[in-house]
Formats: C-alpha cells, sequence, structure tokens
C-alpha cells in the first residue's frame, strides 16, 4: 500500500490522464501484476512474439510505433530496439519500472498521447450526448497525435497492444455516471471509439498489428463457463487482406485474485495485415 501511494505521488502524468483515475489504474494494475505473475507471463510472451513476427514483416526499419504500450513487459524491447532505427512507444502514462525498462535503448521514445484524443472532453463535456459530438467532430488522426516526433509516412509497422477494449472504459464509466446518459448514448460512444481507433492504425501504409481481447468469460471452481462478454462492443474488424491471424488464453483473474470464486479468462486475438 505504502508502495502504491508513493508512486501515485511521485509519478509525472499530465493532470487530465491524473483526475480521470488512470495513474491509480496503472497502479493496480502493476500490482496486480506481481500477483498474478505466473497466469500473466505466458500472456506477456505470447505478445512478443506476435509483435516480433509482425515487425519482422516490414519492409523497411525506420519507425516502429506501439501504442497501449503499459508496463513494455509484453514488447521484445531489446530485438525491436536492434532491428528499427525509431521505437515510439505511446500511453497515457508509463510508471518508473517502465521507465526504466526502456532507459537502456537510447532510439527507443516513451510518448504520453491520448490515442482516442477525447479525455479532456470527456471532463469538459456536460452530457454523453455532447462528447459522442466532440468524437465526432475531433476523430483521432495520427499526424496530429504525434505532431513534430515523427512523420506518419516513416512508419514501417504499427501495434496496438491490448489497447483497443481499453479505450471505451473510462469514457463509458464516466457517462454512465451522468443521470441523464442512455444505455443506447453509452453504446454508440464505446463503439465510435473502437472504431475510431482502427481508423487510425489503417493511416499506416506499412504493417499494422492489432492484439486485442476477442472475449472475457467467467468460470466457476467446478469449470463451469457463468458469463461471456465481447469487450469490442460488437464492432467487427476491418480486415480485408489479412497476412495472419493468431489467438491464445489469458488467465487475467486466478480463482486467488478474483475474490467471488469466479477466474477471468480473456481470448486474445492478434491480427496482422500491411
Ligand atoms: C490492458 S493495458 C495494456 C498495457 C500493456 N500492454 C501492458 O499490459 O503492460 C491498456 C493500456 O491502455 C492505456 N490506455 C487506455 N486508454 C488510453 C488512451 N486513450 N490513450 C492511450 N493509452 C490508453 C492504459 O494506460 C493501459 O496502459
Amino acid at each position: 500500500m505504502i508502495w502504491e501511494l508513493i508512486q501515485s505521488l511521485t509519478t509525472p502524468a499530465n493532470p487530465v490522464v491524473k483526475k480521470l483515475g488512470f495513474l491509480n489504474e496503472s497502479i493496480g494494475m502493476e500490482a496486480r501484476y506481481q500477483r498474478c505473475q505466473k497466469s500473466w507471463d505466458p500472456h506477456y510472451q505470447q505478445c512478443q512474439q506476435v509483435i516480433l513476427k509482425a515487425a519482422s514483416e516490414a519492409t523497411q526499419q525506420n519507425t516502429l510505433l506501439i501504442l497501449g504500450a503499459g508496463s513494455l513487459r509484453d514488447i521484445p524491447l531489446k530485438a525491436l530496439s536492434e532491428s528499427f532505427k525509431k521505437v515510439l512507444l505511446v500511453d497515457l502514462l508509463f510508471l518508473k519500472s517502465a521507465r526504466k525498462r526502456a532507459k537502456p535503448y537510447s532510439n527507443v521514445s516513451l510518448l504520453e498521447i491520448d490515442v482516442s484524443n477525447s479525455l479532456p472532453a470527456l471532463l469538459q463535456t456536460r452530457s454523453a450526448k455532447d462528447y459522442i459530438q466532440h468524437l465526432i467532430d475531433c476523430p483521432p488522426k495520427l499526424a496530429t497525435l504525434l505532431g513534430t516526433k515523427v512523420v506518419v509516412d516513416t512508419i514501417d509497422c504499427i501495434v496496438s497492444l491490448n489497447l483497443v477494449t481499453q479505450i471505451p472504459l473510462m469514457p463509458v464509466v464516466k457517462c454512465a455516471a451522468r443521470s441523464e446518459t442512455s444505455p443506447e448514448q453509452l453504446a454508440d460512444l464505446a463503439e465510435l471509439l473502437v472504431q475510431q481507433h482502427l481508423s487510425l492504425l489503417t493511416e499506416v501504409d506499412g504493417v499494422k498489428c492489432l492484439i486485442a481481447d476477442q472475449s472475457i468469460s467467467e468460470y466457476d471452481r467446478q469449470q463451469k463457463l457463468v458469463d461471456c462478454h465481447d469487450p469490442g462492443w460488437g464492432v467487427s474488424l476491418p480486415i480485408d487482406n489479412l497476412a495472419w491471424s493468431t489467438e491464445w488464453e489469458w488467465e487475467m483473474l486466478p480463482f486467488k485474485e478474483s475474490g467471488i470464486g469466479l477466474k477471468q479468462v480473456h481470448s486474445v486475438s492478434a491480427f496482422c495485415w500491411a
């Protein structure tokens, strides 16, 4: 608890990101990783393999961009740093442990960016309707998000890493707390955020790789399926020329962690296309 408090007080982060609770979420995820390492490491290793395979399909090795870098544990940093001129890692914030992991690599940069381009508006708007209007008026564009940090044309490989289903979570929670929000508006804004993220990936001409939860299932101690839902809000993936895909299961919440006698298993898929 004390270490979590120290991290909360000493980690630099954008005030909007802090106010929306993302810093505490990241600290909580880090603590959960320490408790669930045995069931999380195989998932992280799968992600690393997929990223390496996607990166190896790039025809040039100028820039590799990863969105949703988080802890960096699921990123094969050394290999990527050796093969690409620039490796750009994007997330809302980076804890000290992630910064330490990136430090040895001079061509790896950590960029604190809101890839939905909507979090200040989430705080400023008074209704879900206004927030949805902001999403429609100001969709995220890579060139705007990255600014002068990189020219989009030089990105040879882009990876969305366990991020797409996370993007709508906070907006849905915040808008659900506004009394006049309807369930349809929540579904609309979540769907829009997912679609806008998928469009963002297609701005890159090079290799595109999407690693994402496809379903979340809950099992009781008799291994009986109790619940299963689609975290992608029903958005189908607009991928025409898929080069390859793969999938695996991630025991995200083992029994000992869940506290309610149910374990949570995520079915994760990876898609790669050019
Ligand atoms: C499931 S985690 C995956 C992170 C990382 N790959 C890992 O497991 O260590 C999702 C990540 O998405 C980030 N995230 C959520 N919304 C975001 C946004 N709008 N822009 C950028 N990153 C966002 C969170 O900060 C978090 O680190």
